[in-house]
Formats: structure tokens, C-alpha cells, sequence
């Protein structure tokens, strides 16, 4: 099951789809979403929602949080408890060798994940990032489409970087920072903050 039926959660449906496109491994069973979602949407995907968050913890089932914000992917994952997420890696997507995923975490089509890389769990690799070498990305990291995290970069704990973000080698973004869509980290950035920009610099606390 999919924790979230918005656009993001449907995305990883897609990923679960592809997964089993080349090897039968998930039996789909719905969404768990505490609004409402949109039912024609679901309906196009074959898809059921199957009722609340709280459901979590009763369902013997594999699950993972089809959500983009990091801190509600937090807060979803500690509802659920001591279960492990599963792990999604879309087919269309490459992951080197020595590359650590831990559970929870989703790699979408076309990312690209090469060697010597620790990612924590239920961090999100969106369409078309880069995560090179050497690089070690905590829990409910988010990376958007686009991204470029080149070597040896350090990106803590709920870290967010918006759509088209470069990260340059060797920098450390600190916990929770997000940084915007199409800035450049050029500098260590600290825990908390919003930096946008090329280069990029601290804008407000978040
Ligand atoms: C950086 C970001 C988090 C800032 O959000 P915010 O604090 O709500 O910012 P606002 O929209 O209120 O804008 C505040 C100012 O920052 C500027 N700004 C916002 N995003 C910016 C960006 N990415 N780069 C440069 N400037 C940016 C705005 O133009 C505005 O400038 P002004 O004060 O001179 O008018 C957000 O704009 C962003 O880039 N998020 C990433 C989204 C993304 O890629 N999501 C991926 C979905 S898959």
C-alpha cells in the first residue's frame, strides 16, 4: 500500500507499476490517505482508497509514503512503528555498486545513483536526479526532479532541494534546510534555513 493518493503518491504507483512490468514483485492493495481523495483519478489507475493513516499499523502489508513534504513523511513513518518500509527503485533508474538504501526509500525513472552512496530512510530520489559518488543523504531527505548532488556531499536529515538544485562537491546542507528550486550550493549550508540563489544564500529560517 501507498501512504498518500495525491500526484506524488500516484507517481509512486508508477514506480510499483514499472517494478512489476519487469518482475511480478508487489501486489498492489490501495491507498491510505487521511483526506479525500480525488476518486476519478483513482479510478483511472485501477486504484482503491483504502480508508486512513491509522490503518498503518493494523495492515500485514508492505508499505511505503507516496508523500513529497519530508516532515509529513516523518510523521507517517513513526505512526506506523517498527515496520519497515519497503524499498522502490523504478527500472528506468541506475544505482552503482556499494550504494545502501535503507527502507523506505524511493528511487524514481531516470535518477541515477552511482558509487558509495548511504541514503537513510524514506528519503525520495525524484525523475532525473544525480546522487555521485561518495555522498551520504540522511532520513526523509527529498530530492526533486533535476537535482545534481555531485561527489561527496553530505545532505542531513529532512533536507529538501527544490527542482533543478546543484549541490558542488564536498558540501554539507544542514538538517531540515531547504534549498530552492534552481540555486547552487557553492557553501556549507547550516541547519533550518531557506537559501535560494546562485550561489545559493540563506534567505529566512524556516
Ligand atoms: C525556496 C522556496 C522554498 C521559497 O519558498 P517561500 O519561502 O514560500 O518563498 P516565496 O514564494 O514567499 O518567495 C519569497 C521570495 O523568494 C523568491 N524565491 C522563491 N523561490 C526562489 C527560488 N527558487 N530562487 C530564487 N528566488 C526565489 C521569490 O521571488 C520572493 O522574492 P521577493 O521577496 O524578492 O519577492 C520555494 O520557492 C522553492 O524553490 N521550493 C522548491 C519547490 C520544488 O522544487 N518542489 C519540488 C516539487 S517535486
Amino acid at each position: 500500500m501507498i501512504v498518500g493518493a495525491g500526484g506524488h503518491g500516484r507517481e509512486v504507483l508508477d514506480i510499483v507499476e514499472a517494478v512489476n512490468a519487469v518482475r511480478p514483485a508487489w501486489r498492489f492493495l490501495g491507498f491510505l490517505d487521511d483526506g479525500t481523495p480525488d476518486a476519478d483519478r483513482l479510478a483511472r489507475r485501477g486504484a482503491v482508497h483504502l480508508g486512513d493513516t491509522a490503518m498503518l499499523r493494523d495492515l500485514d502489508a508492505d508499505y511505503v509514503v507516496g508523500i513529497g513534504d519530508g516532515d509529513t513523511r516523518r510523521r507517517v513513518a513513526e505512526a506506523a512503528g517498527d515496520r519497515a518500509a519497503a524499498v522502490l527503485v523504478h527500472p528506468l533508474a541506475s544505482c552503482g555498486a556499494d550504494v545502501e538504501l535503507a527502507p523506505g526509500v524511493m528511487v524514481a525513472a531516470g535518477a541515477r545513483i552511482t558509487t558509495n552512496v548511504r541514503i537513510g530512510r524514506h528519503t525520495h530520489v525524484n525523475c532525473n536526479a544525480l546522487v555521485s559518488h561518495d555522498c551520504r543523504l540522511g532520513e526523509f531527505v527529498t530530492l526533486s526532479p533535476g537535482v545534481l548532488v555531485n561527489g561527496t556531499v553530505t545532505l542531513d536529515d529532512g533536507v529538501l532541494l527544490g527542482t533543478g538544485a546543484i549541490v558542488t562537491p564536498g558540501r554539507t546542507v544542514g538538517r531540515g534546510t531547504w534549498v530552492g528550486a534552481g540555486a547552487v550550493v557553492v557553501d556549507d549550508l547550516p541547519a533550518g534555513v531557506v537559501a535560494t540563489g546562485v550561489p545559493a544564500r540563506v534567505r529566512r529560517e524556516r
